[in-house]
Protein backbone atom coordinates (compact mmCIF):
# COMPACT_ATOMS: atom_id res chain seq x y z
CA UNK A 1 0.00 0.00 0.00
CA UNK A 2 1.26 3.40 -0.79
CA UNK A 3 0.93 6.67 1.29
CA UNK A 4 -0.29 9.64 0.00
CA UNK A 5 1.86 12.83 0.52
CA UNK A 6 -1.27 14.26 1.95
CA UNK A 7 -2.04 11.89 4.22
CA UNK A 8 1.26 11.69 5.48
CA UNK A 9 1.48 14.79 5.99
CA UNK A 10 4.10 17.41 7.72
CA UNK A 11 5.89 14.74 9.44
CA UNK A 12 7.02 12.63 6.81
CA UNK A 13 7.41 15.50 4.75
CA UNK A 14 11.28 15.27 5.12
CA UNK A 15 11.32 11.29 4.46
CA UNK A 16 12.48 11.69 0.22
CA UNK A 17 9.13 10.16 -0.19
CA UNK A 18 9.72 11.64 -3.76
CA UNK A 19 12.47 9.32 -3.84
CA UNK A 20 11.06 6.29 -2.73
CA UNK A 21 7.31 6.97 -3.17
CA UNK A 22 6.49 3.84 -5.81
CA UNK A 23 8.32 1.86 -3.39
CA UNK A 24 7.87 2.54 0.05
CA UNK A 25 6.05 0.50 1.82
CA UNK A 26 4.53 1.77 5.78
CA UNK A 27 4.71 -0.84 7.88
CA UNK A 28 3.28 0.58 11.37
CA UNK A 29 2.06 3.90 11.88
CA UNK A 30 0.12 5.28 14.97
CA UNK A 31 -1.63 8.77 15.02
CA UNK A 32 0.14 11.50 17.15
CA UNK A 33 -1.42 14.35 18.72
CA UNK A 34 0.05 16.35 16.30
CA UNK A 35 -2.02 15.04 13.33
CA UNK A 36 1.15 13.88 11.55
CA UNK A 37 1.92 10.79 11.35
CA UNK A 38 4.29 8.45 13.18
CA UNK A 39 5.78 5.02 11.72
CA UNK A 40 8.32 3.14 9.95
CA UNK A 41 8.19 2.56 6.37
CA UNK A 42 10.74 0.68 4.25
CA UNK A 43 12.19 0.39 0.48
CA UNK A 44 14.78 -1.44 -1.00
CA UNK A 45 18.15 0.69 -1.15
CA UNK A 46 20.53 -1.46 -2.74
CA UNK A 47 22.85 -4.70 -3.01
CA UNK A 48 25.62 -5.74 -0.99
CA UNK A 49 28.89 -6.44 -2.89
CA UNK A 50 27.78 -10.49 -2.79
CA UNK A 51 23.97 -9.37 -3.96
CA UNK A 52 22.12 -9.82 -0.97
CA UNK A 53 19.65 -6.70 -0.56
CA UNK A 54 20.09 -3.72 1.81
CA UNK A 55 17.01 -1.99 3.15
CA UNK A 56 16.54 1.52 4.44
CA UNK A 57 13.48 1.87 7.12
CA UNK A 58 12.37 5.42 7.90
CA UNK A 59 11.18 6.36 11.35
CA UNK A 60 8.94 8.76 11.87
CA UNK A 61 7.90 10.87 15.30
CA UNK A 62 5.06 12.34 14.00
CA UNK A 63 6.71 14.97 15.86
CA UNK A 64 8.50 16.16 12.73
CA UNK A 65 11.79 13.87 13.38
CA UNK A 66 12.86 11.20 11.06
CA UNK A 67 15.65 8.77 10.85
CA UNK A 68 16.55 6.32 7.75
CA UNK A 69 18.35 3.71 9.32
CA UNK A 70 19.76 1.24 6.65
CA UNK A 71 20.37 -2.64 7.33
CA UNK A 72 24.07 -2.39 6.19
CA UNK A 73 25.74 -1.64 9.46
CA UNK A 74 23.14 -0.45 11.42
CA UNK A 75 23.73 2.83 9.13
CA UNK A 76 21.61 6.45 10.47
CA UNK A 77 21.72 7.45 6.52
CA UNK A 78 19.86 10.63 7.16
CA UNK A 79 18.85 12.13 10.38
CA UNK A 80 15.95 15.20 10.01
CA UNK A 81 15.14 17.38 12.90
CA UNK A 82 12.42 19.95 12.24
CA UNK A 83 13.75 23.95 12.50
CA UNK A 84 12.28 26.60 13.76
CA UNK A 85 9.28 26.84 11.19
CA UNK A 86 9.04 23.08 10.91
CA UNK A 87 11.12 22.80 8.64
CA UNK A 88 13.22 18.97 8.43
CA UNK A 89 17.16 19.94 8.73
CA UNK A 90 19.34 17.05 7.84
CA UNK A 91 22.16 16.92 10.77
CA UNK A 92 23.97 14.14 9.79
CA UNK A 93 27.10 13.65 7.39
CA UNK A 94 26.42 10.69 4.76
CA UNK A 95 26.03 9.52 1.65
CA UNK A 96 22.96 9.71 -0.97
CA UNK A 97 23.23 6.20 -2.46
CA UNK A 98 24.27 2.66 -0.87
CA UNK A 99 27.72 2.11 -3.20
CA UNK A 100 29.75 4.72 -0.75
CA UNK A 101 28.82 2.76 2.64
CA UNK A 102 30.44 -0.39 1.42
CA UNK A 103 33.95 1.29 2.05
CA UNK A 104 32.65 3.93 4.33
CA UNK A 105 36.24 5.05 5.60
CA UNK A 106 34.78 7.91 8.35
CA UNK A 107 32.37 5.24 9.57
CA UNK A 108 29.50 7.75 9.10
CA UNK A 109 26.30 6.93 10.46
CA UNK A 110 27.64 3.41 11.73
CA UNK A 111 26.86 0.90 14.29
CA UNK A 112 30.75 -0.31 15.59
CA UNK A 113 31.42 -3.87 16.62
CA UNK A 114 32.84 -5.77 18.26
CA UNK A 115 35.10 -3.02 19.93
CA UNK A 116 34.46 -0.03 19.41
CA UNK A 117 37.74 2.31 18.96
CA UNK A 118 40.95 1.12 19.24
CA UNK A 119 43.07 -1.97 21.06
CA UNK A 120 46.13 -1.30 21.32
CA UNK A 121 48.82 -3.28 19.23
CA UNK A 122 45.54 -5.20 17.96
CA UNK A 123 46.18 -7.92 20.81
CA UNK A 124 44.71 -8.57 24.42
CA UNK A 125 44.91 -11.14 26.91
CA UNK A 126 41.44 -12.75 27.98
CA UNK A 127 41.29 -16.06 30.22
CA UNK A 128 45.40 -16.58 30.16
CA UNK A 129 44.91 -16.80 26.39
CA UNK A 130 46.04 -13.55 23.72
CA UNK A 131 43.97 -12.75 21.15
CA UNK A 132 45.05 -10.93 17.94
CA UNK A 133 42.58 -8.96 16.11
CA UNK A 134 43.52 -7.42 12.98
CA UNK A 135 45.31 -4.13 12.57
CA UNK A 136 43.85 -1.76 11.00
CA UNK A 137 45.18 1.43 11.79
CA UNK A 138 48.92 1.62 12.52
CA UNK A 139 49.77 -1.04 14.60
CA UNK A 140 46.58 -1.07 16.14
CA UNK A 141 43.01 -2.42 15.90
CA UNK A 142 40.35 0.44 15.22
CA UNK A 143 36.13 -0.17 15.46
CA UNK A 144 36.00 -3.82 15.40
CA UNK A 145 39.03 -4.66 12.81
CA UNK A 146 39.11 -4.44 9.07
CA UNK A 147 35.38 -6.15 8.60
CA UNK A 148 33.65 -4.64 11.55
CA UNK A 149 29.93 -4.65 12.50
CA UNK A 150 29.95 -1.13 10.66
CA UNK A 151 30.28 -3.60 7.02
CA UNK A 152 27.43 -6.19 7.92
CA UNK A 153 24.19 -7.11 6.86
CA UNK A 154 21.94 -7.02 10.00
CA UNK A 155 18.68 -8.57 9.76
CA UNK A 156 16.17 -6.11 10.77
CA UNK A 157 12.53 -6.49 12.62
CA UNK A 158 9.79 -3.37 13.34
CA UNK A 159 9.38 -3.85 17.11
CA UNK A 160 6.93 -1.92 18.94
CA UNK A 161 7.92 2.15 18.61
CA UNK A 162 11.04 1.46 16.67
CA UNK A 163 13.56 -0.92 14.81
CA UNK A 164 15.64 -4.09 16.20
CA UNK A 165 18.64 -5.00 14.17
CA UNK A 166 20.22 -8.20 14.97
CA UNK A 167 23.70 -9.73 14.32
CA UNK A 168 25.30 -12.74 14.62
CA UNK A 169 29.10 -12.39 14.83
CA UNK A 170 30.75 -15.68 14.78
CA UNK A 171 32.88 -17.29 17.56
CA UNK A 172 36.71 -16.39 15.83
CA UNK A 173 35.40 -13.45 13.82
CA UNK A 174 37.89 -10.69 12.81
CA UNK A 175 39.82 -12.94 15.60
CA UNK A 176 37.71 -12.38 18.82
CA UNK A 177 36.58 -15.48 20.62
CA UNK A 178 32.57 -16.46 21.00
CA UNK A 179 29.37 -16.29 19.21
CA UNK A 180 28.42 -13.06 19.89
CA UNK A 181 24.73 -12.06 19.34
CA UNK A 182 23.77 -8.40 19.14
CA UNK A 183 20.70 -6.36 19.04
CA UNK A 184 20.59 -3.02 18.46
CA UNK A 185 17.09 -1.07 18.74
CA UNK A 186 16.97 2.54 16.91
CA UNK A 187 13.57 4.71 18.17
CA UNK A 188 12.25 7.78 18.01
CA UNK A 189 11.03 9.45 20.89
CA UNK A 190 7.95 12.01 21.20
CA UNK A 191 10.54 14.76 22.24
CA UNK A 192 12.78 14.63 19.78
CA UNK A 193 15.49 12.24 20.31
CA UNK A 194 17.14 9.14 18.49
CA UNK A 195 17.16 6.42 20.92
CA UNK A 196 19.65 4.00 20.67
CA UNK A 197 19.47 0.45 23.40
CA UNK A 198 22.23 -2.18 22.56
CA UNK A 199 22.20 -5.65 23.83
CA UNK A 200 24.38 -8.62 22.96
CA UNK A 201 25.22 -12.07 24.72
CA UNK A 202 27.43 -14.31 24.19
CA UNK A 203 28.46 -18.14 24.34
CA UNK A 204 32.31 -17.76 25.58
CA UNK A 205 34.16 -14.97 27.23
CA UNK A 206 35.03 -12.28 25.35
CA UNK A 207 35.22 -8.54 25.22
CA UNK A 208 32.19 -6.08 23.54
CA UNK A 209 32.15 -1.97 23.30
CA UNK A 210 29.70 -1.07 20.92
CA UNK A 211 28.16 2.37 19.83
CA UNK A 212 27.13 4.46 16.82
CA UNK A 213 29.48 6.78 14.70
CA UNK A 214 27.21 9.30 13.70
CA UNK A 215 28.61 12.34 12.47
CA UNK A 216 26.60 15.83 13.43
CA UNK A 217 26.57 19.22 11.87
CA UNK A 218 23.60 21.17 14.11
CA UNK A 219 23.25 23.91 11.24
CA UNK A 220 22.96 20.97 8.71
CA UNK A 221 25.03 18.61 6.69
CA UNK A 222 27.48 20.16 4.52
CA UNK A 223 26.12 23.58 6.15
CA UNK A 224 30.28 24.49 7.08
CA UNK A 225 32.57 23.89 9.73
CA UNK A 226 31.50 22.84 13.47
CA UNK A 227 33.55 24.92 15.19
CA UNK A 228 31.62 27.59 16.41
CA UNK A 229 29.30 24.88 18.31
CA UNK A 230 29.30 25.23 22.09
CA UNK A 231 30.23 21.98 23.45
CA UNK A 232 29.99 20.80 26.83
CA UNK A 233 31.00 17.46 28.40
CA UNK A 234 30.12 16.48 31.73
CA UNK A 235 33.69 15.08 32.90
CA UNK A 236 36.74 16.51 35.01
CA UNK A 237 38.82 14.04 33.55
CA UNK A 238 40.21 12.43 30.12
CA UNK A 239 42.26 9.83 29.25
CA UNK A 240 45.15 11.00 27.61
CA UNK A 241 46.47 9.24 24.68
CA UNK A 242 49.79 8.16 22.85
CA UNK A 243 51.07 9.01 19.14
CA UNK A 244 48.74 5.88 18.16
CA UNK A 245 45.83 7.22 20.22
CA UNK A 246 45.72 4.39 22.44
CA UNK A 247 45.04 5.91 26.35
CA UNK A 248 47.81 5.72 28.76
CA UNK A 249 45.82 4.54 30.72
CA UNK A 250 45.48 7.69 33.16
CA UNK A 251 43.39 9.94 33.58
CA UNK A 252 43.94 13.39 33.33
CA UNK A 253 42.04 16.10 35.09
CA UNK A 254 40.61 18.41 32.71
CA UNK A 255 40.97 21.72 34.73
CA UNK A 256 43.13 24.36 32.53
CA UNK A 257 43.21 22.16 29.88
CA UNK A 258 41.57 22.77 26.47
CA UNK A 259 39.65 19.89 27.37
CA UNK A 260 37.58 21.54 29.69
CA UNK A 261 33.71 21.72 28.33
CA UNK A 262 32.11 21.41 31.96
CA UNK A 263 31.64 24.70 31.12
CA UNK A 264 30.52 25.30 27.75
CA UNK A 265 32.82 26.40 24.98
CA UNK A 266 32.90 26.91 21.09
CA UNK A 267 34.47 23.98 19.55
CA UNK A 268 37.08 25.70 17.63
CA UNK A 269 37.95 28.39 20.77
CA UNK A 270 40.96 26.30 22.15
CA UNK A 271 41.51 23.41 19.31
CA UNK A 272 44.37 24.86 17.87
CA UNK A 273 46.23 25.49 21.66
CA UNK A 274 49.78 24.68 21.91
CA UNK A 275 48.53 21.32 23.86
CA UNK A 276 50.26 18.02 23.05
CA UNK A 277 47.23 15.69 23.48
CA UNK A 278 45.09 17.97 20.86
CA UNK A 279 48.73 17.47 18.29
CA UNK A 280 48.41 13.77 19.17
CA UNK A 281 45.01 13.85 17.63
CA UNK A 282 44.76 16.55 15.45
CA UNK A 283 42.37 17.80 17.09
CA UNK A 284 39.73 16.40 19.83
CA UNK A 285 39.94 12.64 19.14
CA UNK A 286 39.89 11.59 22.95
CA UNK A 287 37.71 9.52 25.39
CA UNK A 288 35.83 11.52 28.24
CA UNK A 289 35.45 9.75 31.43
CA UNK A 290 32.01 11.11 32.62
CA UNK A 291 31.25 11.88 35.92
CA UNK A 292 28.14 10.05 36.21
CA UNK A 293 30.60 6.93 35.49
CA UNK A 294 28.16 4.70 33.60
CA UNK A 295 25.74 2.81 34.97
CA UNK A 296 22.39 4.77 34.85
CA UNK A 297 21.47 7.05 32.54
CA UNK A 298 22.93 10.51 32.49
CA UNK A 299 23.45 13.49 30.28
CA UNK A 300 26.81 13.60 29.01
CA UNK A 301 27.16 16.27 26.86
CA UNK A 302 25.43 18.87 25.18
CA UNK A 303 26.19 20.74 21.97
CA UNK A 304 24.64 24.42 20.70
CA UNK A 305 24.56 25.58 17.54
CA UNK A 306 24.42 29.32 18.15
CA UNK A 307 23.43 30.49 14.39
CA UNK A 308 20.15 28.04 14.12
CA UNK A 309 19.98 27.56 18.15
CA UNK A 310 19.67 23.96 17.33
CA UNK A 311 20.76 21.85 20.50
CA UNK A 312 21.84 18.29 20.96
CA UNK A 313 21.96 16.50 24.06
CA UNK A 314 23.76 12.87 24.67
CA UNK A 315 22.13 11.17 27.51
CA UNK A 316 24.02 7.64 28.14
CA UNK A 317 25.10 4.84 30.59
CA UNK A 318 27.83 4.54 29.08
CA UNK A 319 31.43 5.62 31.68
CA UNK A 320 32.92 7.39 28.54
CA UNK A 321 32.25 9.58 25.55
CA UNK A 322 34.64 9.78 22.56
CA UNK A 323 34.50 13.17 21.47
CA UNK A 324 35.51 13.54 17.79
CA UNK A 325 36.28 16.36 15.69
CA UNK A 326 36.19 14.90 12.25
CA UNK A 327 40.26 15.31 11.98
CA UNK A 328 40.44 12.94 9.30
CA UNK A 329 38.40 14.39 6.94
CA UNK A 330 39.86 16.26 4.04
CA UNK A 331 37.21 17.34 1.96
CA UNK A 332 37.59 13.89 -0.47
CA UNK A 333 34.22 12.68 0.33
CA UNK A 334 31.06 13.84 -1.27
CA UNK A 335 28.30 13.56 0.81
CA UNK A 336 24.56 14.06 0.48
CA UNK A 337 23.19 16.87 -1.97
CA UNK A 338 26.73 16.72 -3.57
CA UNK A 339 28.50 18.32 -0.61
CA UNK A 340 31.98 17.94 0.13
CA UNK A 341 33.27 17.70 3.91
CA UNK A 342 36.43 19.17 4.73
CA UNK A 343 37.98 18.25 8.19
CA UNK A 344 36.24 19.76 11.13
CA UNK A 345 32.70 20.08 9.36
CA UNK A 346 31.08 17.63 11.96
CA UNK A 347 31.55 16.04 15.01
CA UNK A 348 31.27 12.77 16.93
CA UNK A 349 29.95 11.79 20.25
CA UNK A 350 30.63 8.43 20.67
CA UNK A 351 29.16 6.72 23.73
CA UNK A 352 31.22 3.84 24.81
CA UNK A 353 33.85 2.03 27.52
CA UNK A 354 37.14 3.22 27.53
CA UNK A 355 39.41 2.75 24.37
CA UNK A 356 41.67 -0.08 24.93
CA UNK A 357 40.15 -1.29 27.94
CA UNK A 358 40.79 -4.97 27.47
CA UNK A 359 44.86 -4.46 27.91
CA UNK A 360 44.05 -1.56 31.09
CA UNK A 361 42.86 -3.39 34.01
CA UNK A 362 42.50 -0.17 35.45
CA UNK A 363 39.52 1.03 32.93
CA UNK A 364 36.05 -0.46 33.48
CA UNK A 365 36.04 -4.05 32.45
CA UNK A 366 34.53 -4.53 29.09
CA UNK A 367 34.41 -8.60 29.73
CA UNK A 368 30.88 -10.48 28.66
CA UNK A 369 30.67 -13.83 30.05
CA UNK A 370 27.88 -16.28 28.54
CA UNK A 371 24.93 -15.98 30.86
CA UNK A 372 25.68 -12.24 31.26
CA UNK A 373 23.11 -9.35 29.22
CA UNK A 374 25.40 -6.66 27.55
CA UNK A 375 22.39 -4.12 27.51
CA UNK A 376 22.91 0.04 27.24
CA UNK A 377 21.59 2.94 26.17
CA UNK A 378 22.15 6.18 24.91
CA UNK A 379 19.67 9.00 23.47
CA UNK A 380 20.69 11.92 21.06
CA UNK A 381 17.76 14.33 21.51
CA UNK A 382 17.27 17.59 19.79
CA UNK A 383 15.26 21.15 20.25
CA UNK A 384 15.67 23.71 18.97
CA UNK A 385 15.68 27.53 20.98
C1 LIG B 1 38.33 7.62 16.26
C2 LIG B 1 39.18 8.38 15.28
C3 LIG B 1 38.94 7.77 13.93
C4 LIG B 1 37.48 7.83 13.60
C5 LIG B 1 37.22 7.09 12.34
C6 LIG B 1 36.92 7.80 15.89
O1 LIG B 1 36.11 7.10 16.78
O2 LIG B 1 38.60 7.98 17.58
O3 LIG B 1 40.53 8.34 15.61
O4 LIG B 1 39.69 8.39 12.94
O5 LIG B 1 36.72 7.26 14.61
O6 LIG B 1 36.41 7.74 11.52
Amino acid sequence: MLINRRQAGAALAGLALAACEKKAEPTAETKSDTGAKAGIMKHEWGKTPDGQTVEMYMLSNGKGMSADIITWGGIVTALKVPDKSGTPVDVVLGFESFDPYVKNPAYFGALIGRYGNRIGHAQFKLDGKTYTVPKNDGDNSLHGGKAGFNSKLWTAKEVPGGLELTYVSKDGEEGYPGTLTAKVTYSLTDDNGLKIDYFATTDKDTVVNLTNHTYFNLAGQGEGLILDHEMQIMADNFTPVDKGLIPTGKLQPVEGTPFDFRQPHAIGERIGADNEQLKLGKGYDHNFALNSKGGTLATAAKVKDPKTGRTLEVLTDQPGIQFYTGNFLDGSLTGKGGKKYPQRCAFCLETQHFPDAPNKPEFASTLLKPGQEYKTTTIYKFSQA
